[in-house]
């Protein structure tokens, strides 16, 4: 049996007893959270920074870089980014500021291109980010222009993602951060499926947010129509690879698999797999042809999120039918997140500071959340 497989089926075993049993896989208590630290700003701030820039954070996909001498200028958090891929095929990521006097040397887009000339007084670099060029550099003055180079980050690019370390200052063992997550998320082959689109949308703050794409138990409530159509509430198969996670929801049809002989099971059609990798990004294969990926990283005043959301799928769509399921596909997205969750976190956002609660409670049956929260304490050393 293959390896994919035999995972597939062993999670919708463990989904399948569940269901039959009424439980879930659970924490072994319940956790107690400080309001304080969804709203105090400085413990915030000092959680940011050292989570998101002291250790390496996805941020692009590879296949938004599919050919050699490709780039995207993007941001992350207050830092700008200039991601490129050189004419050998590898990925560096630089802070987009100039080193003449600190304009970004690429507008924010994507597109293919090996030089990138300053948007203020046209000094150009190549995509090794060494300055090749000093606009009227007889009349500049005497500077050995070999030794001025963009600010370069720790760059990895491993299972389909572009990852870097926001702190300059860092270096980094990626493999030593991703604890055998990185096999589970070649798994799904990311860098060679299609962009279909990607966007950005504007959320709530960090941690309302990600408790959400964490939260395996207000499908009923809040997504009936949407992403809970098709799931059953409460029932979650959870496995953890350092601040990795991965878990599955059963479908509805789940109790279909104990009719079937185990060797005709396609367990892919009755459970719905994401992989989130701490702390920013998630996958999620809610249908098998199609993928939903966020990244999501705080605004600069922390106050709110930015979330790139790429639709992907296995192929390019082509027939008009292909390209309606993935517009279906993107829509179901687009609803679940844009008119579902973030307006429910938003009301949560809108009254946090109402004194009405010191704590708020991750029930045994909410292990994923649980497993966020302490990864967080655990790099912020609170
Ligand atoms: S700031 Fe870039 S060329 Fe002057
Ligand atoms: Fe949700």
């Amino acid at each position: 049996m293959g390896h994919q497989r035999k995972k597939l089926i062993d999670i919708a075993k463990r989904l399948l007893n569940h269901n039959l049993n009424g439980s879930t896989d659970q924490a072994d208590e319940i956790m107690v959270k400080s309001v304080n630290d969804y709203t105090d700003n400085k413990i915030i701030s000092s959680e940011v920074s050292k989570i998101f820039y002291d250790h390496p954070v996805p941020i692009a996909l590879s296949a938004e870089l599919k050919e050699n001498n490709s780039y995207k200028a993007t941001k992350a958090i207050d830092t700008p980014l200039l991601i490129t891929r050189d004419e050998d095929g590898v990925a560096r990521v630089f802070i987009n500021i100039c080193k003449h006097r600190g304009a970004p040397v690429c507008p924010e887009g994507s597109g293919e291109k090996s030089k990138f000339n300053c948007s203020y007084h046209g000094w150009m670099y190549n995509n090794k980010g060494n300055l090749v060029n000093i606009f009227k550099s007889d009349t500049f003055g005497d500077i050995d222009t070999t030794k001025i180079k963009l600010t370069e980050l720790f760059c990895e690019e491993k299972s389909g993602f572009i990852w870097a370390c926001l702190n300059p200052d860092i270096k980094y063992n990626l493999s030593e951060w991703m604890n055998g997550f990185d096999s589970e998320l070649d798994d799904i082959n990311l860098k060679n499926w299609h962009i279909f689109r990607s966007k950005t949308l504007e959320g709530p703050r960090w941690k309302i947010c990600w408790d959400g794409y964490l939260d395996g138990y207000h499908h009923h409530m809040v997504h009936p129509e949407t992403v809970g159509k098709n799931t059953i509430v409460n029932l979650i198969a959870h496995d953890t690879y350092g601040p990795h996670q991965r878990f599955a929801f059963g479908l509805k049809n789940i109790n279909e698999l104990a009719e079937i002989d185990e060797k005709d099971w396609e367990p892919e059609n009755h459970l719905r797999l994401i992989h989130s990798v701490f702390p920013n990004s998630s996958i999620s294969a809610i249908q098998n042809q199609h993928c939903l990926v966020s990244i999501v990283f705080p605004t600069p005043d922390l106050q709110g999120t930015i979330t790139t959301q790429y639709i992907l799928c296995l192929e390019e769509p082509k027939t008009k039918e292909q390209i309606k399921e993935a517009e279906d596909f993107a829509e179901l997205s687009r609803a679940a997140i844009v008119d579902e969750d973030y307006p429910m976190n938003f009301k949560i956002q809108d009254s946090i500071n109402s004194k009405a609660n010191k704590e708020f409670l991750f029930g045994r049956n909410e292990p994923i959340q649980q497993h966020y929260h302490k990864w967080v304490d655990k790099l912020s050393s609170k």
